[in-house]
């Protein structure tokens, strides 16, 4: 039966039915009163996922829109940036960048490492550091399963005038990110991650440091202007038509969000992730994450060698109905993903363990049967209260 199936791929992710149900309501009138209130409500829980007291601003796009929103309010063309990359949406964030005439310095990490705090306070001790106006960083590298150091990072930039953007579209209500604590001047999140919702709304946490330097960057936006958004904001509006079923949709997520806590949301994930790990190592697979920085959200496997990698995760789809997803770029043939963030369950992922399990032994490689599903419980049980 298609319709159970059992999505496990790092966004998006699948949507809790009262969610989904929430989406059906009428269109209201998005200059009415009605509105006003649900945009208020609205911000006022995005800033507890955020735990910011800073503007949080929402655009009707996927998480690449936000991504150049903070790009083109926040820096002019011909200023220096760094970006440190550790995969494919860190060489992302520096192509906007560079897009847009800011001339970007990589600091480019292996795949399967994080950045690495000590070289980049190295590089903005620096004399010539002076000119770096930004930080670019992803929190949570979904190509990979790396989660970055953000206190580490965060530590680094502080005592230098740089501004620091964070991607953390995949890491957000995932794993603990606490944007004023850390002073992060710019974080970007998307609705198809852990806040449950479908794809279709990015947001923007910005500080006063980043809301100043947009009123004096140039470079060129219309659609992502800051202060546009800010100025309809102040009345409770938007500067063009918000995407009104997919607030319903936010308003009704973050609810279950704010009932279950974030600290219950970052334990859960911790415990997902636990379990994905041990019962992928149980299986004899080795995480292409190196340890100590492996994500709560998503888990890169490095698949089995000779394993033909679309034909396992083709079996596993069309028998089993389970999906993960794939590797991206040069680590298309390498190793496959299995997200666990959002709306995930315990017994989603040792269902998932199972049929991996199913899929290897059907396709020739050698894993004992239950050997993963036993690990992934027997981590489930250390924690002894329902998630
Ligand atoms: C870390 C990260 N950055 C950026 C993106 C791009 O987001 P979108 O596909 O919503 O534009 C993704 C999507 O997977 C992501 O995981």
């Amino acid at each position: 039966m298609k319709e159970k199936q059992l999505l496990m791929i790092p966004g998006p992710t699948p949507v809790p039915p009262s969610v989904l149900k929430s989406m059906a309501a009428p269109m209201i009138n998005h200059r009415g009163t009605e509105y006003a209130g649900l945009q208020r409500e609205i911000l006022r829980k995005l800033k507890l996922v955020f735990q910011t007291d800073n503007e949080v601003i929402i655009f009707p796009a996927s998480g690449t829109g936000g991504l150049e929103s903070v790009v083109t309010n926040l820096l002019s063309p011909g200023d220096r940036v760094l970006s440190l990359t550790i995969g494919v949406f860190g060489d992302r964030f520096a192509r906007i960048a560079e897009t847009f005439g800011a001339e970007v310095e990589r600091m480019a990490f292996e795949w399967g490492q994080p950045a690495d705090a000590g070289m980049l306070e190295e590089r903005l001790s620096r004399p010539d550091a002076d000119r770096i106006k930004a930080v670019l960083v992803t929190h949570n590298e979904t190509s990979t399963g790396v989660v970055n150091d953000m206190e580490a990072i965060a530590g680094a930039v502080r005592s230098h005038s740089a501004l620091l953007l964070v991607d953390a579209i995949s890491g957000l209500i995932a794993m603990d990110l606490p944007v004023d604590r850390l002073g992060l001047d710019a974080v970007v999140a998307g609705s198809q991650k852990a806040f449950m919702i479908p794809p279709g709304l990015t947001f923007a946490a910005l500080s006063p440091r980043a809301l100043e330097a947009s009123k004096t960057a140039r470079m060129p936006r219309y659609y992502w202007d800051f202060g546009m958004m800010l100025k309809s904001m102040a009345k409770d509006q938007t500067p063009y038509t918000p995407a009104v079923s997919l607030l319903y949709a936010l308003d009704e997520a973050l609810r279950l969000i704010e009932a279950e806590t974030m600290p219950r949301s970052f334990a859960r994930h911790q415990v997902l992730g636990e379990m994905t790990r041990r019962a992928m190592e149980a299986l004899g697979m080795d995480l292409f994450a190196r340890e100590g920085c492996r994500s709560n959200s998503v888990t890169a496997v490095r698949a089995p060698s000779g394993l033909d990698m679309k034909a396992f995760r083709k079996l596993l789809r069309e028998r089993y109905n389970v999906v993960l997803g794939g590797g991206q770029q040069k680590l298309e043939s390498e190793i496959f993903r299995i997200g666990h963030l959002g709306f995930s369950g315990p017994f989603d992922i040792i269902g998932t363990v199972a049929a991996i399990e199913m899929a290897l032994a059907e396709m020739g490689v050698p894993a004992a049967l239950g050997q993963g599903v036993q690990a992934a419980q027997k981590e489930l049980m250390k924690v002894g209260a329902s998630l």
